[in-house]
């Protein structure tokens, strides 16, 4: 009894603008110590005078106990009050920055920057602030783990961790001062004969997979769209979007031949290993790949490829302005099977970020059922894009367990809306 100690995480005082209040509760905590060690000499000093009876001493030990209480109830309010305070100063309500494993260096992260000159007349604002998604309010104690790190040290190896927490929503995350690994990429072909090349493995960082090569994941079908799909020589990757297997299987060639007024620049949704965009390099059309690095190095593939990861959730907004994308190709990759309205938010976005006049490919969406194909028909019609191309078929789902699927491949043009 008489030591009380108050917990408020260490580096506090290092705000600026923090410091008049940890200075606040600095005193506050000194005056509690203080009078919690006066209360303990007083029950220790006074009780000797009287008759050391039990009664006596019973009742000046839980006077003494009530006060002790009291103060710790005083200081747990202080502590929520001050934490009140933090969260308003810091301007980041939903994150609790309070709770007591939250590194520093998040807190520093999310600090708020005056401009120096005061309101910028263009833009209009008066401060930077750091974008942080308010979903990693979700998993304070994974960013905490996620943002302690060595500044200007080398970073924790975790990507996994860091992909963990985009899963979850906490995107953009908040990491910045330190360096990334960074592991020599062994065997690059120049472009474009790197775009068929096998790819080293060296070129990833394996920790945190399942496997630790190519040649494991090819054995193994991570998703739809990459069955064996860093495999160049075997299976169908490197026939994909060149010979069909089917009615719902469109050549590339075919859908450039519908295009009115070029197709330049493209994008491609949950693209796998980049087969599509290397299909369109070699038609002189620049194609970003939209991909993050579940179960297998997607993005370092891709890249060695020569082409352009993006290493982005579909939860996020795409990072692209309005009507830029001459194509958007993407596949069942769009839909996670959940609510119907997180389809409507990818569809929004990606109608969005379609010029008008461009084309919009969705290849093998897969329907798991009537209804599901049905919801996806009424969404797509209610942009009032033209049917260039329309196919539902059915499929046999070699790698599956053996009995034929519904998919929906469709060709659609954006009209203009003005
Ligand atoms: C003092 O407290 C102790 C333990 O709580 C109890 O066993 C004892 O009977 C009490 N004495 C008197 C005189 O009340
Ligand atoms: C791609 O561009 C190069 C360089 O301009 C040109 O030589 C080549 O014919 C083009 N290929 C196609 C398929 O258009």
């Amino acid at each position: 009894m008489g030591s009380v100690s108050l917990n408020i995480g260490e580096g506090t005082a290092r705000f600026k603008k923090g410091t008049f209040w940890s200075s606040a509760v600095n005193l506050l905590m000194i005056f509690s110590v203080v009078t919690t060690n006066l209360f303990a000499l007083y029950a220790l000093t006074s009780s000797p005078k009287h008759q050391p009876d039990h009664a006596t001493h019973n009742k000046s030990l839980s006077l003494v106990s009530e006060q002790v209480s009291l103060i710790l109830r005083e200081i747990s309010s202080s502590q929520r009050k001050l934490a009140k305070m933090e969260k308003e100063l810091l301007g980041y309500e939903t994150l609790d920055i309070s709770r007591p494993n939250i590194a520093n260096e998040l807190k520093l992260f999310l600090q708020h920057h005056q401009l120096p000159l005061g309101k910028d007349s263009r833009t209009g604002i008066t401060e930077m602030v750091a974008a942080v998604g308010h979903s990693c309010e979700k998993s304070t104690d994974l960013l905490s783990q996620y943002m302690t790190y060595k500044v200007s040290g080398p970073c924790p190896d975790d990507w996994s961790l860091a992909q963990k927490l985009i899963l979850r929503g906490c995107e953009p995350l908040p990491r910045r001062r330190c360096f990334a690994k960074s592991a020599p990429k062994v065997g690059l072909y120049p472009f474009p004969t790197s775009l068929w090349k096998p790819v080293s493995d060296k070129i990833a960082i394996w920790s945190g997979l399942g496997c630790k090569n190519f040649e494991c994941l090819n054995k193994k079908k991570l998703s739809r769209e990459c069955a064996g799909c860093f495999d160049f020589v075997n299976g169908y990757e490197n026939k994909k979007y060149v010979t069909a297997r089917g009615k719902n299987d469109f050549l590339v060639d075919d859908v450039l031949a519908l295009a009115s007024g070029g197709i330049r620049i493209g994008f491609d949704i949950g693209g796998g290993s980049g087969t599509f965009a290397a299909r369109m390099a070699e038609r002189n059309v620049t194609v970003i790949t939209n991909t993050l690095n579940i179960d297998a190095p997607f993005s370092d593939f891709i890249a060695a490829r020569g082409l352009f990861p993006l290493y982005l959730s579909l939860d996020h907004r795409f990072p692209f302005y309005n009507n830029v994308f001459d194509l958007i190709h993407a596949s069942s990759g769009l839909d996670d099977g959940s609510k119907p309205e997180k389809l409507e938010f990818l569809m929004f976005d990606i109608d969005r970020i379609l010029r008008a006049g461009g084309l919009f490919w969705l290849d093998n969406f897969y329907c798991a059922n009537e209804e599901k194909k049905a919801t996806l028909t009424r969404l797509i019609e209610r942009f009032g894009y033209k049917k260039l191309k329309w196919v539902v078929g059915e499929r046999v789902d070699a790698n599956g367990p053996g009995k034929s699927e519904v998919y929906l491949s469709a060709v659609l043009q954006k009209p203009a809306r003005v």
